[in-house]
């Protein structure tokens, strides 16, 4: 059987679509994404029907765990899920199995394509196989070569492979991992992960664009005076630190998805809604981009690293005392930048994007401002009078608010701002995914429109390009400000904006 979908230009994205039969590899099983995300997300495809019966799931890990011990290890992970769903998970868990792998090693490849074919007869999954590298990022171009020698990516239409981010460190390593993998796989089969694509507010940003005829004539530099992206956590590095210390919120959250929402908030509309047609235009926005000074970035980029916090109950460790973390470390935790699009639509309306982890809230927002209002003729009850603002809440609370001036009440003829409103909770009820369920569906369907194609990946490395070569050169030019954890990072991030007469939005 086939998988590829047929007509992706009227099925990509548009509806329900039924997942062929299917084998997932998950390399990196004993790890925190599998039984954080990838499990669940599976788990819940499972509850919603939408798993064929033709299915299995393939933990991969060098630990030598049985079936049994990968079943029981899942289901102490997911102990919440399970408990109103008992006998879905007595069935779900029939359907993983485990295979201890090392990836450098070839004869354990070798080994694990003799066990796939062996499951393939087992469930009829006909050789349709998804492999999802959720392994450390120096082993993506081996792990891919290790499936290329062994075969296993050698029918474009039945295999796949997705790779999770960062996709490489920098432009280079991002051309020269492209390459590799290129040379295993032609890019259909290739799908390179951002779990913020996945998320229903960040494709609504498609649906409001393009589906409503009042925003589009407005979209654009003659009514749009600045854009604000955020992404802001409360929590610190958790366990995370080996990974971290090499990768701080630059390549962390910043190239990817950060620069993603920005590249959906800024695209063209595509003239088709299908995959290759949407990646142009995100690709588009992404080459069209730059630093606000790419000659001097740190005019331009503010870093930060969190310092210590919390109470007496709860005290908060600073970045440098979590634990793995490198005690002078300079790995940022936060950063704020102003970037422009240089194209007809954005032209010197500038963009500002800020991350960091130990901030006041958890919210990831889209904001955009609007220009005032040509003549004041009329005074504004709070002092000063405020613009037109649509902000895209992404993450919690999904929805959006628009803000708009009406008359105050009483006598006199003064504006006022107020809000209305869109919840996805009360129209829809709250969106449970975070990302993981859509994707892993779209990727076992072959739906690449999702997923980052290697000219979006390359280019969002390219954009930040000014900034990491100074980090890498003379980073004394881009110093790291300590901020109070559970603020909104350090004041620097705030003169970035009064530099332009702006302030951020505190959400
Ligand atoms: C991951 C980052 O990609 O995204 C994490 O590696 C971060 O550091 C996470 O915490 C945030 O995702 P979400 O969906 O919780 O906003």
């Amino acid at each position: 059987m086939d998988i590829t979908c047929t007509n992706p230009l009227r099925i990509g994205l548009r509806q329900e679509r039924v997942i062929p039969p299917q084998c997932l590899v998950i390399f990196g099983a004993s790890g925190d994404l599998t039984q954080r995300k990838l499990i669940p997300a599976l788990f819940e495809l499972f509850k919603q029907r939408r798993l064929p019966s033709e299915f299995a799931v393939v933990g991969c890990a060098r630990r030598s765990w049985s079936n049994e011990e990968f079943r029981r290890r899942m289901s102490t992970a997911l102990t919440e899920q399970i408990k109103q769903n008992k006998t879905e998970w007595e069935i779900f868990s029939s359907y993983l199995f485990y295979e201890p792998v090392d990836l450098q090693k070839s004869q354990d490849v070798f080994k694990l394509g003799k066990r796939l074919e062996a499951i393939d007869q087992l469930k009829a999954t006909h050789g349709n196989r998804t492999f999802y590298l959720s392994v450390a990022p120096k082993f993506y171009a081996s792990g891919c070569k290790a499936l290329s020698e062994a075969g296993l990516l050698n029918d474009p239409k039945r295999n796949r492979i997705v790779i999770e981010k960062p996709f490489g460190r920098d432009y280079s390593s991002a051309q020269q991992l492209n390459k590799v993998v290129q040379s295993c796989a032609i890019e259909s089969q290739i799908f390179r992960i951002d779990h913020y694509l996945g998320k229903e507010t960040v494709q609504n940003i498609l649906v409001l664009r393009f589906a409503n005829s009042i925003f589009e004539p407005i979209w654009n530099r003659n009514y749009i005076s600045n854009v604000q992206i955020t992404s802001a956590e409360t929590v610190g590095v958790e366990d995370r630190a080996g990974y971290y210390e090499g990768s701080g919120a630059l390549r962390d959250m910043v190239q990817n998805h950060l620069t993603q929402m920005l590249a959906i908030t800024a695209m063209e509309p595509p003239g088709h809604f299908d995959p290759e047609s949407i990646r142009n235009e995100k690709a588009k926005v992404l080459q069209a981009a730059h630093l606000a000074n790419e000659l001097e970035p740190w005019e331009c980029c503010v870093r930060g690293q969190y310092k210590e916090g919390g109470n007496q109950a709860n005290p908060l460790l600073s970045y440098r005392e979590e634990p793995g973390v490198n005690p002078n470390s300079t790995t940022e935790t936060f950063v704020a930048m102003k970037l422009f699009v240089n194209n007809w639509r954005w032209q010197g309306v500038p963009f500002y994007v800020r991350t960091g982890k130990r901030l006041a809230k958890r919210v990831s927002e889209v904001v955009l401002n609007f220009r005032e209002a040509p003549v004041h003729l009329f005074d504004a009850a709070g002092g000063s009078p405020t613009s037109n603002q649509l902000v895209l809440r992404i993450q919690p609370n999904e929805g959006a608010e628009f803000r708009f001036d009406v008359k105050s009440p009483g006598s006199g003829m003064r504006s006022r701002p107020v809000e209305m409103e869109f919840s996805y909770d009360e129209s829809f009820g709250e969106p449970f995914d975070d990302g993981y369920v859509r994707l892993l569906a779209d990727a076992m369907l072959g739906d690449p429109t999702l997923f980052t194609r290697s000219d979006e990946v390359e280019a969002a490395w390219r954009l930040y390009t000014p900034l990491l070569e100074l980090i890498e050169d003379s980073p004394w030019q881009l110093p790291i400000y300590p901020y109070e954890s559970r603020t909104w990072g350090p004041a620097e991030a705030d003169s970035l904006l009064a530099k332009d007469n702006l302030l951020w939005r505190r959400p």
